[in-house]
């Protein structure tokens, strides 16, 4: 593996929410990949950490660049997705009024994430979800 950072994501942290995707988009700007790449990229690690910020007990993103792509992952405590082909829906969400007083829960980090990947492994059971997306740049 080339490269692998880890940030731990706290669960319902809004002052901090955001950061972890913020610290990979300028990783790999600094890296100097094509702007498209890092647009998706940043896209996919943003949706994903703030899903675990809102719809987790907490857990980890993860970004890991290879020669050819970039991996974004995200790993949570639970409590999972229920119904993971109804999440992936354009417009569901689960999330609570006083999160979508917030700005949240559009329905749309999911269905983003699927249009981002290149590849996206999803696993969630009532223990956690663990999700992986790739992104080629070559
Ligand atoms: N890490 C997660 N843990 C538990 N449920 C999740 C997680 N990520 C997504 N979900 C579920 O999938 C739904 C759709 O997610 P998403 O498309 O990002 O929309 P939103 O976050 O706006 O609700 C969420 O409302 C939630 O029910
Ligand atoms: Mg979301």
């Amino acid at each position: 593996m080339a490269y692998r950072k880890e940030y731990k994501i706290i669960a319902r942290d809004f002052s901090r929410a955001g950061e972890a995707s913020s610290e990979i988009k300028n990783i790999l700007k600094q890296l100097g990949l094509d702007e498209g790449i890092v647009k998706r990229a940043s896209i996919v690690a943003y949706e994903a950490e703030m899903n675990v910020v809102i719809h987790s007990v907490g857990g980890t993103l993860a970004l890991e660049i290879y020669p050819e792509y970039i991996a974004i992952s995200a790993e949570d405590n639970g409590p999972g997705i229920k119904d993971l082909d109804l999440a992936m829906k354009e417009g569901f969400s689960t999330a609570p009024d006083e999160i979508r007083e917030m700005g949240f829960g559009a329905g749309m980090g999911l269905p983003n994430i699927k249009k981002c990947s290149d590849k996206l492994d999803i696993s969630t059971s009532r223990n956690g979800t663990y999700l992986k997306a790739i992104i080629y740049f070559k």
